[in-house]
């Protein structure tokens, strides 16, 4: 069992022109390879969800401000396609640098607002290159549904705003973040740690639910967040970039968990840079905090 890979905007427009005209439900689940549960969780619910789905290969210069993270970043082809064709995943679309950005190429897509603040701060540009691929990948695929997972939670919000913003006539569906049995979110980040840090990693997770538990039961922010930097650090994490509570449906800024809300995290191990988010939802007067399931 195979899955077409298809290089050029060309040959992928001949292939889903008919699936359009013949009016199947065609999905897209943008990635940039080196793929896992988390991913496979988004073509599954595609699968789900549309007649067709395109899976996209594309690790997008546009999106690293650091050329070292751009060099290191893995790329797992041949397993990535491996791993899709088992699932039924209609085509993986995976164009190179120049057939997505050809010479003389000038136009960015920016997110004023919601690119700001947490990663946005740390990673200069990088919603810029996000927000200007996934346009590309949306009006190159006209897919009808966008599949994204809520580990890149500022990302989804990006997207979304875009999406409303640009009015493409794509829906965009949010899937939740896939945990290793151990509580690390998955990441194409985590194949870099090395196994001591594999396995101080899964801290991150564990004093992040118990931050949110705090935040749930009434605690000030800023009274817990002194504290949850210090045990990450005494975990063997190098930095802690932002630790935030931060509305769940518009991202602004909280002080406290008053409304349903997100816990999010960046933090660096080594020169790995690994994010993560929680839920923290009100329930009569506190919150709630959602536990990870153990695949989501
Ligand atoms: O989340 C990612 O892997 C990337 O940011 C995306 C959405 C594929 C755009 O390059």
């Amino acid at each position: 069992m195979s899955i077409p890979i298809v290089r050029t905007f060309a040959e992928l427009r001949s292939i889903v022109a008919p699936w359009h005209r013949d009016g199947l439900k065609v999905a897209v689940v943008p990635t940039m390879g080196a793929l896992h549960e988390g991913h496979l969780s988004l073509v599954r619910a595609a699968l789900e969800q549309a007649d067709r789905v395109i899976v996209t290969l594309f690790v997008n210069p546009k999106q690293f401000n650091n050329a070292a993270d751009l060099a290191a970043y893995p790329r797992t082809e041949h397993e990535d396609a491996a791993k899709l064709a088992p699932l039924g995943a209609h085509m993986l679309y995976a164009p190179d640098g120049p057939e997505m950005y050809p010479d003389g190429f000038a136009t960015t897509v920016s997110v004023a607002g919601t690119s700001e603040g947490l990663c946005g701060t740390y990673r200069p540009g990088h919603f810029d290159g996000v927000a200007t691929v996934v346009t590309k990948l949306f009006l190159q695929t006209g897919a009808d549904l966008a599949f994204f997972g809520e580990k890149d939670f500022q990302q989804l919000h990006v997207v979304r705003r875009m999406v409303r913003d640009l009015d493409l006539p794509v829906e965009i569906v949010a899937c939740p973040t896939v945990r290793e049995e151990d509580g690390l979110a998955m990441s194409s980040r985590n194949l870099r740690l090395s196994s001591a840090q594999r396995q101080a990693a899964p801290k991150l997770a564990e004093i992040l639910f118990a931050t949110a538990e705090q935040l749930a039961a009434g605690a000030p922010a800023q009274d817990v967040f002194a504290e949850a930097r210090q045990i990450i650090l005494s975990a063997g994490y190098r930095e802690v970039e932002y630790l935030e509570l931060r509305a769940d449906d518009d991202l602004s800024p909280l002080e406290a968990a008053e409304c349903p809300a997100r816990l999010l995290v960046a933090v660096w191990l080594g020169d790995v840079r690994l994010i993560d988010n929680v839920r923290v939802r009100p329930k009569q007067g506190t919150a709630e905090v959602v536990a990870p399931a153990a695949a989501a």
